[in-house]
């Protein structure tokens, strides 16, 4: 594997190359993102996958200068994966040469809901990174996770509504055996709170089974998840029914007419704030 930090000689690698299949990261990397590798060399070559811990996407008051930098670990695992071909590891300089950056901005009825009203800012700052890492590999594919769900809705349509030439492809939420998403920010878990992490999908997994057993009323599961995490000691941000295709409230007869739905979670655990969804 090749690892560069300039855009200069990621294009020198990759010149020439039309079915590049690109993974953007935050490093710190376990076996969801090992997962997204693989599938993305199902569908393009080379393979190109980036590690940059975008500042702008991150709050005032979160974790960016606490965020795991992991570099040289990251590069061992990718290697004995064998998947990626070319490690894009940029510093904020060569991703961010100006003091004031062009920012993408996506629409409010996407970008502002759910994730983007708890965390103002955040999908404007991936968007802007995500159109720049296109823009330096140039891919023809590229993947994300489903964990980061809405994440993969704004990449999405940021694609359409730019026109740009890359295929989005969804890797399904890779979990541990009991049930948790694989999070960077699980590390930040203390041993009682990784114990009681799980019940965050146990939560979601109990609206579907509910959906399925007949009860339509959205509004009802919703509080009925949210009072059960928070009884056990988590402070929910929201639990949410949304319909998978535009994240929007379904009604009760989008809910009797089979529309394909979505539940969508973040709570905080102490300290750490976990997100997960499930296809209902
Ligand atoms: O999902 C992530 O790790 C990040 O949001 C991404 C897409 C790499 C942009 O910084």
């Amino acid at each position: 594997m090749k690892v560069v930090h300039t855009i200069e000689d990621l294009r020198d690698q990759l010149r020439g190359q039309l079915r590049v299949a690109f993974v953007p990261t935050m490093g710190n990397l376990h076996e969801g993102h090992l997962a997204l590798m693989k599938l993305a060399r199902q569908h393009g070559d080379p393979v190109v996958a980036s590690i940059f811990v975008n500042r702008l996407q991150f709050g005032p008051n979160e974790d960016f200068d606490r965020y795991p930098r992991t570099l040289q670990n990251d590069i061992d695992k990718l290697e004995q994966a064998r998947d990626v071909y070319v490690l894009f590891a940029p510093d904020e300089k060569e991703l961010y040469p100006e003091p004031q950056s062009y920012r993408v901005q996506p629409p409010a009825d996407l970008g502002d809901i759910l994730e983007g009203e708890y965390r103002p800012g955040f999908f404007g700052g991936v968007s802007t990174v995500v159109l720049k890492l296109f823009s330096c590999v140039q891919p023809r594919v590229a993947v994300f996770g489903k964990k980061d769900y809405q994440q993969l809705m704004v990449i999405r349509n940021m694609c359409r509504q730019f026109q740009l030439p890359v295929e989005i492809l969804a890797h399904e939420t890779v979990r541990d055996q009991d049930g948790l998403a694989l999070s960077s920010r699980n590390m930040y878990l203390q041993p009682l709170e990784r114990a009681e992490a799980p019940q965050l999908y146990v939560a979601l997994a109990s609206i579907q089974q509910q959906l399925q057993a007949g009860v339509h009323d959205a509004d009802h599961l919703e509080k009925q998840a949210t009072a059960y995490l928070n009884g056990r000691g988590w402070k929910v941000d929201y639990i949410a029914v949304r319909r998978r295709r535009d994240l929007n409230k379904p009604s009760r007869d989008d809910i009797a007419a089979g529309e394909p739905l979505v539940a969508l979670a973040a709570a905080k655990l102490g300290a750490t704030r976990l997100i997960d969804n499930l296809e209902l």
